[in-house]
């Protein structure tokens, strides 16, 4: 099978960055992606690259490579659909928040609807590709719609699921640890090897089981998160007894069994993949009544629910056990640096803990928009807007961001917070000034030096 066009539904933060990069790295090809949000793909056919949709290091200069050569953007979802021989499926797979499995499950509406439209376009055979995360065993129920609702046309499934990290998006895609493709079908499996091995080494690229692809997907995340997850456990235990994490992060990291990275203790993991990928494993393992499976991964996510809180508490605790009228400056809002995504950030959920306490806060966050910032706060539904804004201001001057602060809290490890001219920051801040650093970038010594309060995690 050679593919000529393929055409991915979804230009989001996984559909844009992978399918620009197989873009750049197959000339010959033509790749459409599509979607329903017209003004996400106005922004990626925007003449302006420093305003795409998406902030990724790097990621403009390989649209600018690819767009309008062999890379297009549409909101044409049926023509792409009918011309390419590939589609790639790469919508959002949000936590449901409603009805069965509220709170746990993936919703799947969006992949149906995918899977609906491909089936009464499609007049030619194709091979459909899940790329986004998906509950073990979808393939089966993608399958069944296809074949039910198509028009006599064969279709293929593959899982290719994306391990790609956001702020190192393109690194990520352009020198990938692995590429995983699932399926039952080897001649479909051998034409997505083809467009991978354009750049990518073929020992690199595994294929599976359509079952095991999917089940990867999940296991990997939920084997990252829980290294976080442990990591920020023993940040409390040295927060009490003296040790601390960093020290103890390097000293078991060099065993190599163990391994150096994901030890960074947090404020707590964030971002739209962790704690959704975590949830839908536990739901499916309960599904099979595996109640010790599910129990277990569980703990992944409470206790990244309780550092959150335990760095809102030390806060208030700090502050004489009130932060009622006090300003709290949060530098940093993304759920981590180099990106402008902020889904389920630590901010989010330490800033809401805090606003119950009426604390007032000045977010800076060298990304993120006002905007984005109260949409974030307005969607718990924890308070009304007016409240929010009342409570809540944007700056987007760092130093103004810590005049007459009480506190500064460090959210995002952005690295031009190291840079910053803590001297002038001190001076305009009230006294005592406290720094709490949840993402341990600062350097204790030469901000005890300049006469802070410095508080970090693990410490
Ligand atoms: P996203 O919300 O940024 O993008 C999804 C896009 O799909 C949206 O723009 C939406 O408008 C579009 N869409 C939804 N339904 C559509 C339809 N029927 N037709 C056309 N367009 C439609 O989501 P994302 O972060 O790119 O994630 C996509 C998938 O990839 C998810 O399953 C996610 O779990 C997975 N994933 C995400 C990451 C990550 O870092 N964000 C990494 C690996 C895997
Ligand atoms: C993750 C996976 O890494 C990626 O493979 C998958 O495709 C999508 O989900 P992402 O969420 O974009 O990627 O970023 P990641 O670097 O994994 O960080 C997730 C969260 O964990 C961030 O909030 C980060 O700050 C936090 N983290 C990560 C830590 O607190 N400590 C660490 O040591 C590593």
């Amino acid at each position: 099978m050679i593919i000529s066009k393929i055409t991915c539904i979804g230009a989001g933060y996984v559909g844009g960055p992978t399918m620009s990069v197989v873009a750049q790295q197959n000339p010959d090809i033509q790749i459409t992606i599509v979607d329903v949000n017209a003004a996400r793909i106005a922004a990626w056919n925007g003449e302006d690259l420093d305003q795409l949709p998406i902030y990724e290091p790097g990621l403009k200069e390989v649209v600018a490579e690819a767009r309008g050569r062999n890379l297009f953007f549409s909101t044409d979802v049926d023509k792409a659909i009918d011309e390419a021989d590939m589609i790639f499926i790469s919508v959002n797979t949000p936590t449901k928040t409603y009805g069965k499995g509220k709170g746990q499950a993936a919703d799947l509406k969006f992949i149906e609807l995918c899977a609906r439209q491909i089936a009464s376009v499609a007049k030619t055979d194709k091979i459909v590709v899940e790329k986004s995360t998906l509950p073990v065993r979808t393939a089966e129920a993608l399958k069944s719609i296809l074949d039910n609702t198509g028009n006599g046309v064969n279709f293929h499934i593959l899982s290719n699921p994306e391990f790609l990290a956001e702020g190192t998006a393109i690194q990520d895609l352009q020198n990938p640890d692995r590429v995983l493709i699932g399926g039952e079908n080897p001649e479909a499996i051998e034409a997505l090897v083809k467009v991978y091995e354009a750049w990518i080494p073929r020992e690199r690229i595994i294929t599976t089981n359509l079952w095991s692809s999917e089940l990867s997907k999940l296991v990997a995340n939920a084997f990252l998160a829980q290294r976080v997850s442990s990591i920020n456990s023993i940040s409390e235990l040295c927060e009490v007894t003296g040790a601390d994490v960093n020290e103890v992060a390097h000293a078991i990291g060099m065993d190599s069994r163990i391994g150096s990275k994901f030890l960074k203790a947090s404020v707590g993991f964030g971002g739209s993949c962790f704690q959704k990928d975590i949830l839908n494993l536990v739901y499916i393992a309960r599904s099979y009544n595996l109640h010790a499976v599910a129990d277990y991964w569980e703990q992944v996510i409470l206790m990244n629910d309780h550092q959150k809180q335990r760095f809102a508490e030390k806060i208030i605790q700090t502050l004489y056990n009130t932060v009622n009228g006090k300003q709290i400056t949060f530098l940093g809002w993304a759920f981590k640096k180099d990106t402008n995504d902020t889904r389920e950030s630590a901010a989010i959920y330490v800033a809401d803990y805090l606003l119950n306490e009426e604390a007032s806060i000045v977010v800076y966050d060298p990304k993120v928009s006002a905007e984005q910032v109260y949409k974030d706060l307005d969607s718990l539904g924890t308070r009304s807007p007016e409240d929010n804004r009342r409570l809540v201001t944007v700056v987007n001057n760092p130093y103004a961001a810590c005049r007459e602060t009480h506190a500064i809290a460090v959210l995002t490890e952005w690295d031009e917070f190291k840079g910053y001219d803590w001297q002038k920051i001190k001076e305009d801040m009230k006294r005592p000034s406290f720094v709490f650093d949840g993402r341990k970038i600062l350097d204790r010594q030469s901000l005890e030096a300049l006469g802070f309060k410095y508080y970090a995690i693990g410490e």
